[in-house]
């Protein structure tokens, strides 16, 4: 387990997943009944981008780093990245907030009395942060447990509404495998949850494979959005990333369409910047 999330902490690939996540658990807050978040893959909860990790890569600049002025943005994107926003809170003149927001501070802050929330983290040092920063929040469990062992765990909720994020950190060859393994299992148990799954795009081949194969596993209403930031492909930076929601709540689409697109103008690198949106199952 070498990889460290504050070294990706803030950039293209956490805004665009981050900004939808927001969205997706905002529309969760519509009807007064419970609902409840699992964040299989949680990390720290929160990043620092004045730390060491963070400035050595500096991944975060061309990431929230370029949303530190939205004010030219039209109205109708700027209600639709605000959830997302107002929580990063205030950026300085470079774009860095006080602290970045991981998955689990994005969920915790939409979170209302009567809702709840399991985060799932494996990495000693990860899980130590997170478990500090969740501990007074009587809403939030957090467990230093395999993600996918939390996923068939605590599938369905007892409130049988909410949202999966399953975030992991594509360390392993088969992480696509078990993802879909993780997911189908997940998904027999509990057929109307919001499942949100997020991979880099690093082989197209193997992408489109996942995809294919949730296509063909006879689950209904998932939508995929790709973003790619475009520029040089020969070094090994990331340039494309992809998050797959299932049973996306109804306006979803239309507002994810219109984020991706600002977000592939507002985060683009060079040539082949972009998004895609594809309707993999209907209803
Ligand atoms: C991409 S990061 C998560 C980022 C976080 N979801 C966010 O958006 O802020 C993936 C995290 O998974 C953790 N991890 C690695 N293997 C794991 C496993 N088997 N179960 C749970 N967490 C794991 C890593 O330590 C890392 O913190």
């Amino acid at each position: 387990m070498n990889y460290r999330h504050g070294f990706h902490a803030g950039n293209f690939a956490d805004v665009f997943k981050h900004a939808l996540l927001a969205r997706l658990i905002l529309y969760l807050t519509r009807k007064e009944t419970a609902f409840r978040v699992i964040d299989t893959h949680a990390g720290e909860g929160a990043y620092d981008l004045f730390a060491d990790a963070a400035a050595r890569t500096g991944e975060w600049r061309s990431g929230i780093g370029r949303l530190a002025d939205v004010s030219t943005v039209d109205a109708a994107t700027r209600e639709l990245l605000a959830p997302y926003l107002d929580i990063v809170g205030p950026l300085d003149a470079e774009g860095r907030p006080a602290l970045y927001p991981g998955s689990p501070l994005i969920a915790s802050r939409l979170l209302r009395a009567q809702d709840h929330a399991i985060f799932c983290e494996l990495r000693p040092d990860a899980f130590a942060a997170l478990q500090a920063r969740f501990a007074r929040d009587k809403r939030v469990k957090t467990l230093r447990l395999d993600g996918y062992l939390g996923l068939s765990a605590f599938t369905p909720p007892k409130e049988r509404r909410g949202l999966v994020l399953v975030d992991p950190p594509f360390e392993q060859r088969d992480e696509h495998e078990r993802m879909l393994a993780g997911f189908l299992d997940a998904h027999r148990k509990w057929p109307t949850g919001i499942y949100a799954l997020w991979r880099p795009i690093k082989d197209e081949g193997q992408s489109r494979a996942f995809v294919e194969r949730l296509r063909e596993s006879g689950v209904k209403r998932i939508l995929r959005l790709d973003l790619s930031v475009g520029g040089a492909a020969e070094d090994q930076k990331l340039r494309r990333t992809s998050m797959v929601v299932v049973n996306p709540p109804f306006t979803f689409p239309q507002d994810a369409r219109a984020l991706a697109a600002f977000l592939a103008e507002r985060l683009a690198q060079g040539a082949g910047a972009g998004f895609e949106i594809e309707q993999v199952s209907g209803e």
